[in-house]
């Protein structure tokens, strides 16, 4: 692949940021390997590789690279976007079930994917790995303590990572974004549509495509440029918890 045409391969493509960072780097004429459990939402397209995948299981991360690589290539730029937060019980509260479901997804399915693509960048002295944070993982708030901390690792492993990658050339970006309207609260909130619109309302939350701005600029600075970290928020927020309601 040159410089100017990537192999990005994007987690959690079928909704919200992750659709939104394929269609950006469709139109910029990239090639794209897109997975995600509901293959139907997998948006098409010219150059676009859709297949399953499941971050929390080790044998479908393996068959999505594997078939990912056969069709594009070796990859360019991982996005480690699949994510999601899973109820608003206090720790009191909880059954252990969502936290195991959150861990699972936004720690292991990062690593499950990060430790296989990596050392075929490290070995090709090129290549960009772009983990989707959160504001959550920065400023922790009630009621999410299991979210927030697999926030806080992301960022801490992309921190890690980038010092092991040291002197490859490899580049490590962590993304955190505060409120974006997408399905995640509905995911949150078990579907209940009603208690989903609860966050977004009376206010200009960011869109999914403003965060895919942040991810396509980081991807397109020059290869000798590693953009570290990006926290954006809406203007109407300044904390998770502080959020201008007009
Ligand atoms: N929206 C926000 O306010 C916000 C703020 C900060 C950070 N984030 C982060 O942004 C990322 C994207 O979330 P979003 O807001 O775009 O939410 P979304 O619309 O619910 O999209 C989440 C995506 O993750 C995929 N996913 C979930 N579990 C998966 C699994 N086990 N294997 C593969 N894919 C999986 C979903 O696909 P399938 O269900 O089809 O598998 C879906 O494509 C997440 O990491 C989230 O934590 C979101």
């Amino acid at each position: 692949m040159t410089d100017s045409r990537k192999h990005i391969l994007v987690t959690g493509a079928s909704s919200g940021i992750g659709a939104a960072i394929a269609e950006q780097q469709a139109a910029r004429g990239h090639v794209l390997s897109l997975g995600a459990r509901r293959t139907d939402r997998l948006p098409s397209g010219e150059r676009t590789f859709c297949h399953a995948l499941d971050v929390t299981d080790e044998a479908s991360v393996e068959a999505f690279l594997a078939a990912a690589v056969a069709a594009n290539g070796p990859i360019d730029v991982l996005v480690n976007n699949a994510g999601l937060a899973r109820g608003t019980e206090t720790m009191a509260d909880a059954d252990g079930v969502a936290w195991r479901e959150m861990i699972e997804t936004n720690v292991m399915g990062v690593l499950h994917m990060t430790r296989r693509v990596v050392p075929s960048m490290i070995e090709r002295r090129a290549g960009h790995v772009v983990m989707i944070g959160s504001i959550a993982g920065r400023l922790p708030y009630e009621n999410g303590s299991v979210y927030c901390a697999t926030k806080a690792s992301v960022r801490v492993i992309a921190q890690s990572l980038r010092q092991e990658l040291f002197g490859t050339n490899v580049r490590v970006t962590t993304v955190d974004p505060g409120l974006v309207e997408t399905e995640f609260s509905l995911v949150r909130f078990r579907g209940d549509a009603e208690k989903a619109k609860v966050p977004y309302e009376n206010t200009r939350p960011l869109h999914a495509a403003d965060v895919a701005d942040c991810v396509d600029f980081a991807i397109s600075r020059p290869p000798h440029v590693n953009i570290d970290d990006l926290l954006v928020t809406t203007t109407d927020q300044v904390s998770p918890t502080r959020v201008y309601r007009g």
